[in-house]
């Protein structure tokens, strides 16, 4: 509107240039954001930052906010903790008027040598549990929008996961079920009310009996008004998970979860395939394009978010060897095949599409 206006003004221009939507403008008209987790020395990138600030309404920490890189040092005053990198992505979310998701508080990996292997007794890491929640949601308070305050919680087949924080010794809630990740949250409510709190896991995607385990847990904490707001799901999916009963088995899913009045998250999006052929990247795209839909026709999906957004800096090649090519943008930040299909899914117009040149005529 404003450039025809001024078009108008100028007397210039009588066909304003077109402008594409991006996946966060076409998101945005949906009552949903588009995001990616991000490392803040990649900021150094110019092409890095100009396609996450255009493309990107939310970032996330694809590491620096876990408990090892923010908080490597024993104890909870000041200078046991790093924020060096997180302060650097919630400064670069803020100049573009972006959300910042923190990831992850509570998890079994990627802690400290000193609560790992510190000896620590229950009454010590119960104090590094509790002062870790306190310092790192309150300093970034009414700045991050949505924690994962508890991350991987559960085991394929739906038991609880043996980590230091449960029974190796654990809180002191050893054999006491979720209780411990109760406590987590009700100490992430108390660091910041008004932030949306989060549980997040992979392999819960589809129907079974860890997505299962998952349920209960969120069922009977809505029920006792322990404080969650949201499920995350990662999805990181290699590209043959691509079948209908697969879709319709996710759809399923997150209809229970979102009954249960939770917020839904695609938290962790990669699509990994075997090489970058042509083929393989359409069939990526297909996939893409459907989970897009998928969370397009639920209500309560508010985040479609990929790990990384750029193949050349992606986990996929490093964790799942010999495939890769997982995200939206190539090694290049070009757009892919799968950037068109989430775009389209999302209802936002490309550049070359033909209805935008009839409109302009
Ligand atoms: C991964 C990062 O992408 C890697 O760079 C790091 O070496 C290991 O962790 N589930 C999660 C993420 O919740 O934090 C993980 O991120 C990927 C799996």
């Amino acid at each position: 509107m404003t450039t025809m206006i001024l078009a108008l003004l100028l007397g210039t221009a009588s066909t304003p240039a077109p402008t594409a939507d991006t996946l966060r403008s076409a998101a945005a008209r949906t009552g949903r954001d588009v995001g990616a987790a991000v490392g803040p020395h990649l900021l150094d990138e110019p092409s890095y930052r100009t396609v996450l600030a255009r493309e990107f309404s939310v970032l996330e920490a694809e590491n620096v906010m876990k408990f090892g890189p923010i908080h490597p040092r024993p104890g909870s005053d000041p200078s046991a903790f790093d924020f060096e990198g997180s302060d650097r992505l919630i400064e670069f979310a803020k100049a573009n008027r972006m959300k910042a998701r923190g990831h992850a508080l509570i998890w079994h990996n990627q802690n400290p040598t000193w609560v790992e292997k510190g000896n620590l007794g229950i009454v010590e890491l119960n104090e590094a549990f509790e002062g870790h929640i306190a310092a790192v949601v309150g300093r970034y308070k009414g700045r991050i929008y949505a924690w994962d305050v508890v991350n991987e919680a559960f085991a394929d087949d739906g038991t609880l996961r043996h980590t230091v924080w449960y029974d190796r010794p654990g809180i002191g809630l050893a054999d006491q079920g979720t209780a411990y990740i109760e406590r987590a949250f009700r100490l992430a409510r108390k660091a910041d009310p008004r932030c949306k709190l989060f549980y997040n896991d992979y392999g819960i995607e589809t129907l079974g009996p860890k997505a299962d385990a998952v349920y209960e847990m969120l069922k009977d904490f809505r029920a006792r008004k322990v404080p969650v707001d949201g499920i995350g799901f990662q999805c990181h999916f290699p590209v043959e998970m691509n079948k209908p009963d697969v879709l319709d088995s996710i759809e399923r899913n997150f209809a229970r979860f979102a009954k249960l009045g939770l917020e839904i998250h695609i938290t962790e999006l990669d699509i990994r395939v075997k090489d970058g052929s042509v083929a393989s990247l359409q069939a990526q795209a297909d996939f893409y394009g459907k989970l897009t839909e998928l969370c397009m026709r639920q209500p309560k999906c508010k985040l479609f978010q990929t790990w990384g957004f750029t193949d050349r800096y992606s986990w996929v090649p490093r964790f799942f060897r010999g495939t890769g090519w997982a995200l939206l943008f190539d090694e290049n930040y070009q757009k892919k095949p799968s950037y068109d299909a989430v775009l389209k899914a999302l209802g936002g117009k490309p550049k070359s599409d033909p209805e935008l040149g009839d409109r302009k005529r």
